[in-house]
């Protein structure tokens, strides 16, 4: 990795804008598809990208409260501490955890703590966390009763397998308020199938063994890719209390945006019909 980064470092130096990223391994190790050197704008782009659907969609704004979880080298984080138009900024809070105590130190080190924490989560995970102390299961994500208006999820789900990714959809009910949103992505075995059928693009899954519910790429390592059934994972939502539940077309990734129900209350008065209100945050 050392030739890796330095050579990613010269590539950036002359540019003020990509200086202010992660180094390279981090990145690579989050994810930046085959491009090993030249990956710095689009892994810029990729955050941005996402981050002018969830304003324009309105599962986000400026002064959102978030909670990123597996955020890895603060991807996401760097848009919103970067984001400057005319006085206008990110106001709100982010807070990332993550099971690579490397990473959240880099993080630590590089984000403005009055808006930006990032929690180390001790969770055994095959992949990315062997020797980590607690079950995934067990994980409550620090972070009070309904305080966040987004949980995100990008490339988690797909190293998770099906007791974590329950209780982690089950974790995001839970500190997300009234009409809040989970946005994860997930890999779907429909689409590893679809991709393997003549005329299209082939996919570079198999994912031809299963533990559980999960279809996983190497048994050895289950938790290096895991894929799901459309069906399994859009009931985990339902169990969990979401709804509305939808869902974007599949890039490389399928996008779940799932909502979580305003509270409905029934108010009775003798000269009045029922009315439902919702109430103010
Ligand atoms: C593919 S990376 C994606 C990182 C980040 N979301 C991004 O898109 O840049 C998956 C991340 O999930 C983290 N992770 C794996 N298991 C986890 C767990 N049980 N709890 C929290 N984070 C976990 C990994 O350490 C890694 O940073």
């Amino acid at each position: 990795m050392a030739p890796l980064d330095a050579a990613d470092w010269l590539l950036r130096r002359p540019y003020r804008e990509l200086r202010a990223l992660p180094p390279n391994r981090f990145r690579i190790r989050v994810g930046v598809g085959n491009r090993l050197l030249a990956n710095a704008v689009h892994y810029r782009t990729f955050a941005t990208n996402f981050w002018l659907d969830a304003f324009a969609s309105g599962v986000a704004g400026p002064g959102s409260d978030i909670l990123d979880i597996g955020c890895g080298c603060g991807r996401f984080a760097l848009t919103l501490r970067e984001f400057r138009y005319h006085g206008r900024r990110f106001s709100g809070h982010y807070t990332g955890i993550d099971v690579d105590a490397e990473m959240l130190a880099w993080c630590r080190r590089h984000f403005p703590a009055d808006r930006f924490s990032f929690l180390e989560v001790d969770a055994a995970n095959t992949a990315y966390r062997p020797d980590g102390r607690e079950n995934q299961e067990q994980v409550r994500f620090a972070a009070q009763d309904q305080s966040q208006d987004l949980v995100l999820a990008n490339s988690l789900f797909t190293h998770l397998l099906a007791d974590a990714a329950i209780a982690y959809v089950r974790e995001a009910a839970r500190v997300l308020r009234p009409g809040g949103c989970l946005q994860l992505s997930a890999l779907r075995i429909e689409d590893v199938h679809e991709a393997k059928a003549p005329g299209m693009r082939d996919s570079r899954w198999s994912f031809e063994h299963r533990v559980g519910e999960a279809y996983v790429e190497d048994p050895r390592v289950p938790e290096a890719a895991v894929a799901y059934e459309h069906r399994y994972l859009k009931g985990i939502l339902r169990d969990a209390g979401f709804g509305p539940i939808e869902t974007l077309p599949t890039d490389t990734h399928a996008i779940y945006r799932a909502t979580k129900p305003a509270v409905v209350v029934s108010v009775v008065t003798t000269r009045q019909p029922a009315a439902t209100v919702t109430p103010a945050e």
